[in-house]
């Protein structure tokens, strides 16, 4: 009988090699055999890929029910990243299979492309123009975990004027990183003029985004979306962007409705064709060797700190 435990790298959007050298140099410390398939075009070959392994690591790959049930072996899937949306907890659960993410490892890779998103935008993309600057503007981190943090401590660098809203982190915690506290989204929107988000995409937070708040925002405000499209209500959206000539969207992978920003509103988006926010070595080497090490002291300890599902 083969006891080698197998460990599949699957990823539609390849890691960095120097990162994928890493999942390889501690599974084979390990005695673990490692096979990766990489950019693949079809579901089927994922569902293929999976048939003999033990461990599964992704990124926004979709392990739905499907692919679970073709994993007869499989133990555990480990999300080289923040956001495990793109998994079927349930049919996890049902399939014995431990889930896991790597949380902050490539918070900083993010933050930083929120702020090169909004220096292209005051600069009108190096258009030869005037632009503007970000230093005493206002920013408002809607949702303050490991993102969250790094843009508070990069928007310090500016000279950003900082303010925060998240009822899931205690005041005293947010205080450290000099940034002021809001109590309501309301008043979040209503003194920034620019707004990064930094929430995860889950029931509750999906179309949170919308007509609302964005209409608080003050002249010349600028939405940030480096978290996922769906937490916008895209039709709210258009709506202020119909309304507010000032209005101005950037965000890491375009919305459903960019046919209608193309048609319409050259000029005021900037928005990434591929998600490009953990799109760096370093980001692909934190989260690639987190998910390494996850998988090696599950087998070998038991270890479940990182487990999302129940
Ligand atoms: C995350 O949730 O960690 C980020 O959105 C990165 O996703 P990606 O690994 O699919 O680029």
């Amino acid at each position: 009988m083969n006891l080698i435990m197998k460990v599949l790298v699957a990823t539609e959007k390849a890691f960095a090699p120097v990162a994928v050298n890493q999942i390889k140099l501690v599974t084979e410390a390990a005695g673990y055999e490692l096979a990766l398939l990489e950019n693949y075009k079809n579901r089927s070959d994922l569902i293929n890929a999976v048939e003999n392994v033990d461990a599964l690591i992704i990124r926004s790959d979709l392990v739905t029910a499907e692919v679970l049930d073709a994993a007869k072996k499989l133990k555990i899937v480990v999300r080289a990243g923040a956001g495990y949306e793109n998994i079927d907890l349930a049919a996890s659960t049902v399939h014995n299979v431990v889930v896991m993410n790597t949380p902050g490892q490539n918070a900083n890779a993010v933050a930083e492309l929120a702020f090169a998103l909004m220096l292209s935008q005051a600069r009108g993309g190096f258009n030869g123009k005037s632009g503007t600057e970000l230093r005493r503007k206002s920013l408002g981190i809607h949702a303050f975990g490991n993102v969250g943090k790094h843009v508070a401590e990069i928007a310090k660098g500016f000279g950003m004027d900082v303010y925060t809203f998240d009822p899931f982190v205690i005041e005293k915690d947010i205080k450290k990183y000099s940034v002021k506290v809001c109590n309501t989204t309301e008043e979040l929107y209503s003194k920034c003029q620019y707004i990064s988000l930094h929430m995860p995409s889950n029931e509750k937070t999906n179309k949170s985004i919308g007509y609302d708040l964005l209409k608080r925002m003050p002249k010349n405000a600028v939405l940030v979306n480096t978290a996922r499209k769906e937490v916008i209500d895209e039709g709210a959206l258009l709506k202020i962007f119909e309304e507010r000539p000032d209005f101005q969207y950037l965000a890491d992978v375009a919305p459903d409705c960019i046919a209608f920003f193309k048609e319409k509103y050259m000029g005021r988006f900037i928005f990434t064709e591929k998600k490009m926010g953990a799109n760096t070595e370093e980001a692909n080497l934190y989260a690639c060797l987190a998910a390494a090490r996850q998988i090696v002291d599950f087998f070998k300890t038991g270890n479940e700190k990182f487990r999302v599902n129940k």
